[in-house]
C-alpha cells in the first residue's frame, strides 16, 4: 500500500470516531441551498479534521471539500495532488440515525483519480483503491458481480436537492425495476458505488451528483472491474457534477444497461 493511502485510511478512521462520538449528543443542523439540503456541525468538524490531518502529512496537496465554500474545482486542481472530500456522505441519514453515512476521500493526481477511501464508521467497512492496483474492502480484494441485470439489485439516487431530478430518477427506476430483482436507495452515493464494487448490487444510477460524492467511490468501483460513466456512457469528468451510472462487469458485459428514458 502506498504511504498516502495509509494516511487517507487513518484520516477516514479518525473522521469516523468523530461521527460516532457526535451521534451520542444533540447536534446543530443548518439548512443549505436546495430542497431539504442540510449541513450539521459534524460535517464541518469532520472536514476541518480531514483538512488538517491530511495537510500536515501531505503538505503539497490542494483541498476541495463539500463544506465551507471549499467546493470549487479550479485549474490548479489539474496539476499535482488534490484531495476531494465529502466529510459525511449521507448527511440526512446521519441526522436521523439511519444508515449508512460514510466519509469519502478521493485523491486526484494531475486531475486524474489516483487513490480513494470510503469508510463506514457504523459497520467498520473501509473500501479503498489505487489506480491500476485493484479495489479492497478491509484489505481484501473485491470484484463487481458477474450476474446479469435480471439477477441483480439496482441502487438509485433520487437527486433530492434539485428540482426535476427526482422525476427523472423515479422514471428510470420504473424502467429498471422491470429488468432487475429490485431497487434500493441507501442515501449515500459513495456507499452505492462501493456496493457495486463489492458485488452486493449490480448497478447504481443518479441523475446528478457532485465531484466529492463520486471521486473516491467511482475509482473503487472501476478498480473492482465495474464500468462507471455518465448517463450517455461517457467517462466521468472528475471536474464537477455529473450524472453517474455504475455497472458490474456482468451487467456492463451484457450491454443495454444505460438509462433508456428521461436522459
Ligand atoms: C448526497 C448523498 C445522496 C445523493 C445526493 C448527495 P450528502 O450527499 O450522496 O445519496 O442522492 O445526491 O448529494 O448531501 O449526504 O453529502
Ligand atoms: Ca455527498
Ligand atoms: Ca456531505
Amino acid at each position: 500500500m502506498t504511504e498516502q493511502l495509509a494516511i487517507m485510511e487513518e484520516a477516514a478512521r479518525r473522521a469516523g470516531e468523530l461521527m460516532r462520538e457526535a451521534s451520542q449528543r444533540k447536534i446543530r443542523i443548518d439548512a443549505k441551498e436546495g430542497h431539504a439540503n442540510f449541513v450539521t456541525e459534524v460535517d464541518r468538524k469532520v472536514q476541518d479534521l480531514l483538512f488538517s490531518f491530511l495537510s500536515e502529512r501531505i503538505p503539497k496537496a490542494h483541498f476541495l471539500g463539500e463544506e465551507e465554500g471549499k467546493d470549487v474545482f479550479s485549474e490548479r486542481d489539474t496539476e499535482g495532488l488534490t484531495f476531494v472530500i465529502d466529510p459525511i456522505d449521507g448527511t440526512s441519514n446521519f441526522m436521523k440515525g439511519y444508515f449508512p453515512s460514510v466519509t469519502s476521500i478521493g485523491l486526484l493526481r494531475d486531475g486524474v483519480p489516483y487513490l480513494g477511501v470510503v469508510y463506514n464508521p457504523w459497520s467498520g467497512q473501509l473500501f479503498s483503491a489505487e489506480a491500476g492496483k485493484g479495489a479492497f474492502e478491509n484489505g481484501i480484494p473485491i470484484h463487481t458481480d458477474t450476474a446479469p441485470l435480471s439477477e441483480s439489485l439496482v441502487a438509485m439516487g433520487t437527486g433530492p436537492y434539485y428540482p426535476g431530478l427526482p422525476d427523472i430518477a423515479f422514471s428510470l427506476a420504473a424502467d429498471y425495476i422491470t429488468r432487475c430483482i429490485d431497487i434500493r436507495r441507501s442515501g449515500s452515493a459513495a456507499w452505492d458505488l462501493c456496493m457495486v464494487a463489492s458485488g452486493r448490487t449490480g448497478m447504481y444510477f443518479e441523475p446528478k451528483i457532485q465531484l466529492w460524492d463520486y471521486c473516491a467511490g467511482a475509482l473503487i468501483a472501476q478498480e473492482a472491474g465495474g464500468r462507471v460513466t455518465d448517463f450517455d456512457g461517457a467517462p466521468l469528468s472528475f471536474r464537477g457534477p455529473s450524472s453517474v451510472v455504475a455497472a458490474s462487469s456482468g451487467i456492463a458485459g451484457e450491454g443495454g444497461y444505460l438509462p433508456r428514458t428521461a436522459r
